[in-house]
């Protein structure tokens, strides 16, 4: 469920944060599940599920701080080479949570999203999604999207390939395509890009996630595992990001 927890916290938080400077989107490569289940002395499916209490706890936190985004790396188009067996348990876990959290999500009036291809997803399980994720549409508060069946470089393949019949027949003008056209057909269109992208695990590289979005967004690594990483860590991210001076190429 996603509850809130004791005021005097959330006071703590805010006082954490200078919720003039919030960042507007903040990306997450939550990353580090089957090491921490390693040394759980557990299979990687456990590292999974416990990934998903991080997740709870991250979006309890971007709730309370009034944060408008915030995207989570569930599924990556390649995470389709892992074992069968890891492959279909991710896919049961992430329906599993969203049928499970919905409607508290909603409550709480969170839009949900998920944002990917939908090739090699089931009929079944695209029309699954679908239905819980609309249950959200009509709110108004975090935008919360799940990468789920995302490679940041189809993203920007399956645009090109919505453009280009635009282009032929003359609706879009060749000479005149700009940065917006491209941008109005990936999966985040209308969306801020995000201002922080946060890894988890000590690993350091983008992970073909959300590579058209991040041009200049700033990313904070740490090395806590996924599992471990809970709303103070979220915190620390971003107050670590409002110290920083953003430049998007200027002086
Ligand atoms: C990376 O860790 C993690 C993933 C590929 C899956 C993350 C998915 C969840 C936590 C499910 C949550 C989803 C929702 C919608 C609530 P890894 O397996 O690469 O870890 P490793 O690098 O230590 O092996």
């Amino acid at each position: 469920m996603f509850f809130f927890r004791k005021k005097s916290e959330i006071e703590k938080y805010k006082k954490l944060i200078n919720s003039k400077k919030l960042p507007n989107h903040i990306a997450v490569i939550m990353d580090g599940n089957g090491r921490w289940a390693k040394k759980q002395g557990a299979g990687r499916l456990y590292g999974h599920r416990n990934g998903v209490e991080s997740v709870r706890a991250i979006v309890e936190a971007s709730v309370e701080i009034g944060l408008k985004y915030l995207t989570i790396y569930a599924f990556s188009t390649e995470n389709w080479s892992r074992p069968e067996d890891e492959v279909k348990g991710l896919l049961k876990l992430i329906l599993d949570s969203l049928v499970n959290e919905i409607d508290q999500m909603s409550k709480n009036n969170i839009v949900v999203r998920f944002i990917g291809t939908n090739k090699n997803l089931s009929p079944e399980y695209q029309e699954k999604i679908h239905r819980e994720c609309e249950k959200s549409w009509n709110n108004t508060g975090l935008n919360f999207n799940i990468a789920m069946n995302y490679g940041g470089r189809l993203e920007i393949l399956e645009a090109v390939k919505k453009i280009m019949p635009l282009i032929k027949s003359g609706e879009i003008n060749e000479e005149n395509i700009c940065e917006k056209d491209i941008e109005q057909y990936l999966y985040t269109a209308g969306m801020p890009d995000p201002d922080l992208m946060i890894r988890t695990s000590g690993e350091m590289r983008l992970s073909n996630y959300l590579i058209w979005q991040s041009a200049y967004t700033e990313l904070y690594f740490t090395n806590i595992l996924w599992p471990d990483f809970k709303k103070e860590a979220f915190l620390k991210a971003i107050v670590d990001f409002q110290k920083r001076n953003r430049r998007f190429g200027g002086i």
